[in-house]
């Protein structure tokens, strides 16, 4: 049996992984760690919150003494590390909880697991595994050609991606200092459903659709490299399962647009399923260029050959089929996005579990 320990199970990511997990294996427990700051949403997994083999914790991952009791508690054997302060905006405004989450929380779980796996002997390091999710953002920004592999150096240009870049450094030293079982993937930029609305697709599709002005920094040819969550779930699972330990996996969805090729195509899309705005205006006619994001990084794209040609995994949504779910979850689910809007999705934990 699996006995699992999630952290940031409540963000876009995590949940997606929690729903991916809970329905591939049957046979485990699974606790999920949150301390539930603005970017945990905990409606995010209503479906699931009674599964028998789910426990959601309300906990800072730098709370040691709870995390050491729940490692002891729960015999956790896997930890998959989402938990962190993820927007890029939100780092150059106010880096101190980057750094207290993302470097100080990952080294106090790494210090948790050490104790409970190599220190006293509960369980073998054998079966044991860390999985810590990173970002492509790490090895900083690309010009024109070229792609991240997993050997190109790292040169973070944000205090977010500082603050990953630390944290990968620290998983990788546990590794080969003290024989964590590490695993770390590298991934690009997630979309799908659950995405917080303030990053680029869920902005742009709530303010298009509500006919607001659609923000698009700079000269808006900056380059990401797309990929469905779902398929960024089951690389996690497939590296969990197979990967090499201390070693690092690029995730990627071959997948490079320009920021104003998906607003444009956001817009589009609307157009097509909802009709055109009241004024009888096509939606990219609400774009407005506007200043650029400080340090802002040009190009990211990854070649993920190692996760294909070692572990067999590589995505299965084209980015035209998973923009089209995309828009329509987020069409089928008005009530999930006008609960975090108007911030009500914060109460959820209250009322479901009180003061607990
Ligand atoms: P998110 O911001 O949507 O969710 C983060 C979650 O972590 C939230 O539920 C939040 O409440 C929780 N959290 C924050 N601080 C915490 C703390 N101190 N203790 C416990 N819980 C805490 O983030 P996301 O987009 O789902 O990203 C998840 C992970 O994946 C992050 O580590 C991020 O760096 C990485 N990543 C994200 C992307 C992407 O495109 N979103 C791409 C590559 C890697
Ligand atoms: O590459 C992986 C990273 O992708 C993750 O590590 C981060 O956690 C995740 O937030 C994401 O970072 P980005 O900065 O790339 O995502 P964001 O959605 O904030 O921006 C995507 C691009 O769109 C970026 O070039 C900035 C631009 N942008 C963003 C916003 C919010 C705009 O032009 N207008 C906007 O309003």
């Amino acid at each position: 049996m699996k006995r699992i320990l999630v952290t940031g199970g409540c963000g876009f990511i995590g949940s997606n992984f929690v729903r991916h997990f809970l329905n591939s294996v049957d046979d485990c427990r699974l606790i999920n760690l949150d301390k539930l700051t603005y970017a945990g949403n905990p409606e995010n997994l209503r479906d699931i919150e009674k599964d028998p083999r789910y426990r959601f914790v309300k906990g800072d991952i730098c709370d040691s003494s709870l995390i050491e009791a729940l490692f002891d508690e729960e015999q956790i054997d896997t930890v998959v590390h989402f938990a962190a302060e993820s927007h890029v905006d939100r780092s150059i405004s106010g880096p101190s909880e980057f750094i207290r989450t993302n470097i100080n929380g990952t080294f106090m779980l790494l210090e948790a697991a050490r104790k409970a796996w190599l220190s006293t002997s509960h369980l073998s390091p054998l079966h044991a595994r860390f999985l810590h999710v990173s970002t492509d953002e790490v090895y900083g920004s690309l010009g024109e050609t070229g792609l991240f592999c997993e050997t190109t150096p790292f040169d973070p240009r944000s205090p977010y991606s500082a603050s990953k870049a630390s944290s990968d450094h620290l998983v990788s030293s546990y590794f080969h200092t003290y024989g964590l079982p590490t695993l770390i993937t590298n991934c690009s930029n997630n979309y799908g459903p659950y995405h917080f609305p303030e990053k680029l697709i869920p902005l742009i599709i709530n303010n298009a659709l509500n006919g607001k002005e659609l923000p698009v920094y700079g000269d808006g040819k900056n380059v990401r490299d797309w990929l469905y969550v779902v398929d960024h779930c089951a690389a996690i699972m497939t590296a969990l399962q197979h990967g090499k330990l201390g070693e690092t996996y690029n995730v990627g969805g071959n997948n490079e647009k320009q920021n104003i090729e998906i607003v444009t195509t956001v817009c589009d899309l609307l157009d097509e399923k909802v009709g055109l705005l009241p004024s009888g205006d096509a939606r990219q006619n609400l774009i407005r260029y506007v200043t650029d994001r400080p340090g802002h990084d040009r190009r990211y794209a990854i070649d993920a050959s190692k996760i294909k040609d070692e572990l067999d995994w590589e995505p299965s949504v084209t980015f035209e089929e998973g923009i089209r779910l995309t828009v329509d979850w987020y069409l089928e689910n008005p009530e999930w996005i006008s609960s975090v809007l108007d911030g009500s999705y914060q109460e959820y934990y209250e009322t479901m579990y009180g003061n607990r």
